[in-house]
C-alpha cells in the first residue's frame, strides 16, 4: 500500500465558540496550554504520517500557518490547502483531491481529540484494507453527530448526519480513513439540509455502491471540543494525565498534586492544587489556583482565585471576591475592580460574550 497520508481539518467558521472565534481560529483554542490542533497532529507524527495537509479557512488560515509552520517541529510535513467557504467535510475533501493523489489517507477533524490516538487505526486500516474505515463511540447525545446504525452482524448498516431521532446511541468520531473511493462518493452526494457537503452522506453512498466500511470502536476518551463546555472537559480529560515539573520561582508559595509551572513564572503567597498548569511568564500573587485549571503565558493572577478552567495568554484577574470557575477567558482580557464609587459592575465586552454573576 502507498504511504498513508493525513488530512486536518482547520476550516469552518467555530460559531459554538463564539466570540473566542472571532479573534482566532477554534483550532488554536489551548488545551492543558497546547492548541488542539497540535495534538492532531501529534498523534499522525505517532501513526508514522510524515506528509499532512491542513484545510484552512480564508479568515483564520495565516494563523493557523503561523502557529504549525512547515510541520518540522513535529517531525512531518505540513501543505495548507484553502478551502473558499465552509461548505462541509466532504467539500473539503474534494479541495483536498489534488493534495492526497491516489493515497489512502486519515481525515481527522481539528477540533478533535482522542486519548489513544490513532496508530491502531492505521494499523488496522493498513492491514485489513477496507475502502474505509470510521470511528465509533457510544454518546448520551447522539442527535448531535453523524450517527452509526449497525446490523446483527457488526457491519455499518446506515449512517445519518445528526438525526431528530437517532437509531442507535454510536456517534461517528471525527477520525476517518479513506481510499480515493471517497472522492467519487463526494462528487456523487447533494448538500444537507444545512446546506454542507456531508461526509457522513459521502460515507453512506459508498455503503450504497457495495464497497466495505469497516466500523471501529473507541476505547479511550474522545471529545469534541466545538463548544466551551467541550473544552473545559478536555481540559479535565488532558490535564488528568500531566506530568509533574516545577520551573518557576516560588516564594512563600505553595504547589499541591500535579502541577507544572513553566519557566519564568513567579508565585508569590499563592496556593496551586493541581492538576494545573501555569504558562512562561505568568505572575501569581495571593491567589488560588485550583483542580484542571491551564493558566496560559503571561498571565497576571492577584488576589482572585480561579478552578476547572482555561486563561489564555496575556490576560489579567485582579483584586477580584469569590471564585471563578468553568469559564474560558480569551487572550488579553482584564478583569478587575474599579477603585471608586458608584459601586457598580463595568464592562467592554464583545459580541456574544457570556458573563454570569451571582
Ligand atoms: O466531531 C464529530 C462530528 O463532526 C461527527 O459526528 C459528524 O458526523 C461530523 O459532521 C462533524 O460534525 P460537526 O458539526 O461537529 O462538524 P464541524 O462543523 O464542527 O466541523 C468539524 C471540523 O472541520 C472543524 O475543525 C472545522 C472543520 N471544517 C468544517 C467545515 C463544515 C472545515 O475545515 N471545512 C468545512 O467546510
Amino acid at each position: 500500500m502507498e504511504p498513508v497520508k493525513g488530512l486536518i481539518l482547520s476550516g469552518g467558521k467555530g460559531t459554538r465558540l463564539r466570540p473566542i472565534t472571532h479573534t482566532s481560529a477554534k483550532q488554536l483554542v489551548p488545551v492543558a496550554n497546547k492548541p488542539v490542533l497540535f495534538y492532531g497532529i501529534e498523534s499522525m507524527a505517532a501513526a508514522g504520517i510524515i506528509e499532512i495537509g491542513i484545510i484552512i479557512a480564508p479568515e483564520t488560515g495565516d494563523e493557523i500557518r503561523a502557529a504549525a509552520g512547515d510541520g518540522s517541529r513535529f517531525g512531518v510535513a505540513i501543505s495548507y490547502i484553502e478551502q473558499d467557504a465552509p461548505l462541509g467535510l466532504a467539500h473539503a475533501v474534494l479541495t483536498a483531491e489534488r493534495f492526497i493523489g491516489s493515497s489512502p489517507f486519515v481525515m481527522y477533524l481539528g477540533d478533535n481529540l482522542l486519548r489513544d490516538g490513532i496508530s491502531e487505526l492505521v494499523d488496522a486500516f493498513r492491514s485489513e484494507a477496507p475502502d474505509a474505515l470510521i470511528l465509533l463511540t457510544s454518546v448520551p447525545d447522539p442527535e448531535h453527530y453523524g450517527v452509526a446504525e449497525l446490523d446483527g452482524g457488526g457491519r455499518v448498516a446506515r449512517l445519518v448526519e445528526k438525526p431528530k431521532q437517532p437509531k442507535s446511541d454510536l456517534a461517528l468520531v471525527g477520525v476517518y480513513m479513506f481510499t480515493t473511493a471517497v472522492f467519487e462518493a463526494a462528487r456523487a452526494i447533494s448538500p444537507s439540509w444545512r446546506g454542507e457537503l456531508e461526509i457522513t452522506d459521502a460515507i453512506q453512498h459508498l455503503l450504497d455502491t457495495g464497497l466495505r466500511v469497516d466500523p471501529h470502536v473507541v476505547r479511550g476518551w474522545w471529545k469534541d471540543t466545538g463548544q466551551v463546555q467541550d473544552m473545559l472537559d478536555a481540559n479535565r480529560l488532558i490535564l488528568e494525565d500531566l506530568a509533574e515539573r516545577v520551573e518557576g520561582e516560588l516564594h512563600d508559595s505553595r504547589i499541591e498534586g500535579r502541577v507544572v509551572i513553566e519557566p519564568g513564572v513567579r508565585l508569590e503567597r499563592a496556593t496551586v492544587r493541581g492538576p494545573a498548569v501555569i504558562g512562561a511568564g505568568s505572575r501569581i500573587t495571593d491567589a488560588y489556583i485550583g483542580p484542571y485549571t491551564a493558566i496560559g503565558d503571561d498571565v497576571e493572577i492577584a488576589r482572585a482565585e480561579i478552578e476547572h478552567s482555561i486563561v489564555m495568554s496575556g490576560s489579567s484577574l485582579i483584586d477580584l471576591e469569590g471564585r471563578i470557575e468553568a469559564s474560558l477567558i480569551g487572550r488579553n482580557v482584564r478583569v478587575g475592580r474599579s477603585p471608586g464609587l458608584p459601586k457598580a459592575y463595568r464592562f467592554v465586552v464583545g459580541d456574544n460574550a457570556e458573563i454570569a454573576i451571582l
